[in-house]
């Protein structure tokens, strides 16, 4: 399937966005993303806006339905600004301030990997009690479906897919968290355990990955049989997944899911018992 285009939007939908935003010049579009949307900027007079735009039937509309719904209640300075999002003519429609910036690179060596876990540390101390009453409980999404509920309790609102292409750093060195899709409310800690297999992919060892996240201190507080019980339920996850999906997106899964098994055999290796 390609990707649809500011053009492919329905005439109505492309004049409510030009007339609330009032661009100045042509939607450019904007690389990247993992669903089948139309992803672009548009220049206005008080800087660029990015806009992603879904059919109300694709199976991804509820991620986006979701997306609005957590930026409507996120504190400022977590990502960047919702300014508009609305459900008109088969389309789920969102825009932001666009954050100018680049993606953290998360391998072994890099500068980001500080200022990436620091962000993650301050992530949800305003985020405690969780803010979007309609977060599902963490429990329920299906890369825990297995797992024992009392090992997964908290209020704080989670992101759940903490990775280099959802976190911008800015040119001032902030740190934007978008593509808050998959909201859920449990302990702060799972968020930084999400992150762990994606250090792995970068190219750290898992004895890395665990010393980069234990700087942050809801991870380090953590019940080490709760961070286990993640990681065999991740990497359980994926292996249910690894046949799913495009090519780009098996071989993806092929990689996190051997990523899993290094973090599931590292942790049961050593003392994380
Ligand atoms: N507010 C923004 N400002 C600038 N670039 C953005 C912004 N939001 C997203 N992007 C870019 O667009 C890409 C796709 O956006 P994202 O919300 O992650 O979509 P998807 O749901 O398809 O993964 C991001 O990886 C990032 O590069
Ligand atoms: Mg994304």
């Amino acid at each position: 399937m390609t990707t649809p285009t500011w053009d492919d939007l329905p005439t109505a939908v492309r004049a409510r966005l030009e007339n609330d935003l009032a661009p100045t010049g042509p939607a450019a579009p904007v690389a990247g993303g993992f669903t089948p949307g139309v992803r672009v900027q548009l220049p206005t007079d008080e800087g660029a806006v990015f806009i992603k735009a879904i059919r109300s039937g694709s199976g991804a509309a509820d991620m986006y339905r979701a997306e609005a719904a957590a930026n409507q209640v996120l504190p400022a300075g977590i990502g960047p600004q919702l300014l508009i999002s609305f459900e008109s003519d088969g389309w789920v429609v969102l825009a932001f301030d666009f954050l100018p910036g680049h993606h953290p690179d998360l391998t072994p060596g890099s500068s980001d990997l500080q200022p990436v876990i620091d962000a993650i540390s301050r992530l949800h101390t305003p985020l405690t009690p969780c803010p979007l009453t309609s977060a599902p409980e963490i429990i329920t999404n299906p890369v825990l479906h297995e797992a024992d509920h009392q090992q997964f309790t908290g209020d704080a609102l989670l992101h759940c897919d903490l990775r280099a292409d959802n976190l911008l750093i800015a040119e001032d060195g902030q740190i934007g968290v978008i593509d808050w899709a998959w909201p859920h409310r449990g302990p702060a800690w799972v968020d930084t355990a999400f992150l762990v297999p994606q250090l792995i992919l970068a190219g750290h060892t898992a004895h890395d990955a665990e010393k980069w996240a234990g700087q942050v201190p809801a991870y380090q507080l953590a019940d080490d049989t709760a961070i286990n019980a993640f990681a065999t339920a991740l990497t359980s996850y994926w292996v249910s997944r690894a046949a799913q999906g495009s090519p780009e997106l098996r071989a993806y899964r092929a990689r996190a899911l051997d990523a899993g098994r290094t973090w599931v055999s590292h942790r049961s290796a050593t003392s994380h018992r």
